[in-house]
């Protein structure tokens, strides 16, 4: 058996899933191509991998939209190396299954294994809102350290109570600053997780970026604090716009990150340069996964390599971590001159 079968995903099976009323597929340690025209649920299966092993949706933030239309629930259900991953996800609950036996807690299940997800609308990453970016931030930092997710879903859910109460016809100003510790302490923990990991990342992608296009630009990321700081001191400082605005308008759910390529903002960039720019940011965030745990993550790669020239196609070719289990996506596979080795899987 191949050497990389203990960290890469087997089988897979669904129910219920978007378009797959039932399915089931086999991937191969190495290389997989999943080929079929669109809507045939290429990019839902590649979906279905990334929720199985991270229990997220690199697509939706709510897995609600996943189900599919008229169903109560899905499941997602395969083998990662040895171990037995089954997760049922309802509207009323949810159920997570390790090796036949019933979990509590995800924390257990989000250690074994680790995803990079590359689509074809990354671009958005750097011409799309914040968001955007929070959420491409937050998909890495919870799988680089285990402690993140606490203190991120601690931080959210003091952030969604303090906002109900600001919403009230005449907010309770005591009651609302009841959640101001909580929201303070979790904060400043996400905030210092963020930076962490965009020093990190920076250099990351700086590498990978020179690695996919060939030339000597400098790649530069940095952290736009949502409390220019300090989250207590603006917090209080926003007491009266919180007020007029019922709702908590300083904090770490306003972060951003600016992108400087040779110094200049990315928003002035080539659409070239851009593509290349966000191609080396999930490199590198692949890169920076595989320095902390050893074993590359599951690279899922959404239809991207039709578009791109085949000068930077082959450079990312190259550039992938060598060991990853890599499933990719794509209408046809004109692109690709030698795929004889890897695992092909025809839809439709
Ligand atoms: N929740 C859902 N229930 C049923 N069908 C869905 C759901 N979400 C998406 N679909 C359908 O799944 C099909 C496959 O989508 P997709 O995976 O994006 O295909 P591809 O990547 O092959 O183009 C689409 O026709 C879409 O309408
Ligand atoms: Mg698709």
């Amino acid at each position: 058996m191949n050497s990389n079968a203990n960290i890469s995903i087997s089988r897979l099976q669904l129910r219920h899933f978007r378009c797959f009323e039932q399915f089931e597929a086999e991937f191969a340690p190495g290389v997989n191509f999943i080929i079929g025209p669109n809507a045939h649920g290429k990019t839902s299966l590649l979906e279905a991998v990334c929720i199985l092993l991270r229990l997220q949706s690199p697509r939706v933030s709510q897995l609600a939209r996943v189900v599919q239309h008229g169903r109560r629930g899905f499941v997602t259900d395969g083998y990662f190396g040895a171990r037995h991953l089954q997760f049922y996800y309802g509207t009323q609950r949810k159920k997570l299954a390790l090796d036949g036996v019933e979990l509590a807690g995800a924390r257990e299940w989000l250690q074994i294994a680790r995803v990079m997800w590359f689509g074809n609308d990354d671009i958005e990453l750097v011409r799309g809102s914040a968001e955007k970016r929070r959420r491409f931030l937050d998909f890495v930092a919870l799988q680089r350290d285990a402690t993140y997710r606490p203190s991120l879903r601690a931080f959210e859910h003091a952030l969604r109570s303090r906002n109900h109460l600001l919403k009230q016809p005449s907010p309770r100003w005591r009651e609302i600053a009841a959640f101001d510790a909580p929201l303070i302490e979790h904060g400043n923990t996400v905030s210092a997780a963020r930076a962490a990991l965009i020093e990190e990342l920076q250099g990351e992608a700086d590498s990978a970026h020179h690695a996919i296009s060939g030339k000597r630009e400098s790649l530069r990321m940095e952290y736009a604090r949502g409390d220019a700081g300090d989250f207590a001191a603006a917090l209080a400082a926003a007491k009266t716009e919180d007020a007029r605005l019922r709702q908590t308008t300083t904090g770490p759910h306003r972060d951003d990150v600016r992108f400087l390529l040779n110094n200049l903002p990315s928003d002035d960039a080539s659409e070239g340069q851009q593509r290349t720019l966000v191609l080396a940011l999930k490199l590198g965030a692949a890169r920076l996964l595989e320095h902390h745990f050893g074993p590359p993550p599951v690279l899922l790669l959404d239809d991207i390599f039709g578009e791109l020239d085949p000068a930077r196609r082959n450079a990312l070719l190259a550039a992938l971590p060598d060991g990853a289990q890599k499933i990719i996506t794509t209408t046809h596979l004109e692109w690709m001159p030698n795929f004889s080795n890897s695992q092909v899987l025809q839809l439709g």
